[in-house]
């Protein structure tokens, strides 16, 4: 890494109490880098001043939050595959002077989902989702990140979504990529059988408004998942959800939010500086933030 260019900022709005700083930085010194990431508050009349100000040697790239990750698409010099599909950057790296959008929260969702399959002695690992079909619950932007991954690995998606027409659309958007992906209601998606179930919606999460609920669906309902099936929750915190341990008590694999954060990091990580991510480091980093307060 040039060691001239080392520092990462986020891009956020407000920058409130990322997680990230605390990942990161840990990072930084466990690679023995001597970089460091700042999280920045940008209102959105500043956003084209901060993209630009990464051109400058001292930085190595940026992470990108609310409410600016669909804005910086128009703001960089290139837009990867992943940033295009999904519709948002989460990340923008250098290479060759240029700006590159890149989004790495679906594949940091799918090598999350890969420790829980390699956790699972009864799985094969490759191709694990290879003809599998998994609903998807929720329609907004870490939805989309998550069907572009799972329909990319070969699974078939159903997305459903308390506003359906909402997931009618992003259905119609992502098919016309090329992705096997459809609306459906839930209850018809569990009767065509359905190996993995992905909460992508904010039901459950400490604080929010539907704190303690389940997600689009009952108990009953989730009885009715495949035997062997695996649910995910995106969100971590409360690091068992409602829908984890209803999940959990009928004997599915369940897997929380928190692979994804550390995983989508350590592929932002890997981006800006080309060296391999100590990930045990940036997951106890994580996880003792957690413990101890703050958000994403
Ligand atoms: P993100 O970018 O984090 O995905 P978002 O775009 O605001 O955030 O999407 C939030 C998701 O949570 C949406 O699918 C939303 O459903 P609607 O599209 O119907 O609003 C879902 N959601 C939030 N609160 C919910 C609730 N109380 N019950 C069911 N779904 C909820």
């Amino acid at each position: 890494m040039n060691q001239q260019a080392r520092k990462v900022v986020l891009l956020a709005h407000p920058a409130g109490h990322s997680l990230s700083p605390d990942m990161q930085n840990a990072a930084f010194r466990a690679a023995g880098l001597a970089g460091r990431y700042e999280a920045l508050d940008v209102p959105p009349e500043a956003l084209e001043g901060a993209v630009n100000d990464l051109r400058g040697e001292g930085y190595l790239g940026a992470n990108v939050t609310v409410p600016h990750k669909e804005a910086v698409k128009g703001l960089v010099d290139a837009l990867t595959e992943a940033a295009v599909a999904i519709g948002a950057v989460n990340t923008i790296y250098k290479e060759d002077g240029r700006l590159i959008g890149h989004n790495t929260d679906g594949a940091g969702f799918l090598m999350g989902l890969r420790e829980l399959f390699e956790a699972d002695a009864t799985r094969a690992v490759a191709g694990a989702l290879e003809g599998q079909t998994a609903l998807i619950l929720g329609a907004g932007g870490a939805a989309r990140a998550v069907i572009y991954a799972l329909a990319g690995a070969g699974a078939r998606v159903l997305v459903a979504n308390r506003d359906a027409q909402r997931a009618a659309r992003l259905a119609a958007e992502l098919s016309s990529h090329g992705l096997p992906v459809a609306a459906a209601q839930v209850p018809e998606a569990l009767s065509g059988g359905v190996e993995l179930l992905v909460n992508c919606t904010s039901v459950g999460m400490r604080g929010g408004p539907a704190e303690g609920e389940l997600p689009l669906l009952g108990a009953a309902e989730l009885g009715k998942l495949r035997e062997g099936a695996a649910v995910v929750d995106i969100v971590y915190r409360p690091a068992v959800t409602p829908l984890l341990a209803a999940a959990a008590a009928l004997g599915f694999l369940t897997q929380n939010g928190l692979p994804m954060l550390v995983m989508q990091g350590a592929l932002a990580f890997e981006a800006w500086t080309g060296v391999d991510a100590p990930v045990r480091v940036m997951r106890e980093a994580l996880a003792s933030r957690i413990a101890g307060g703050g958000t994403s």
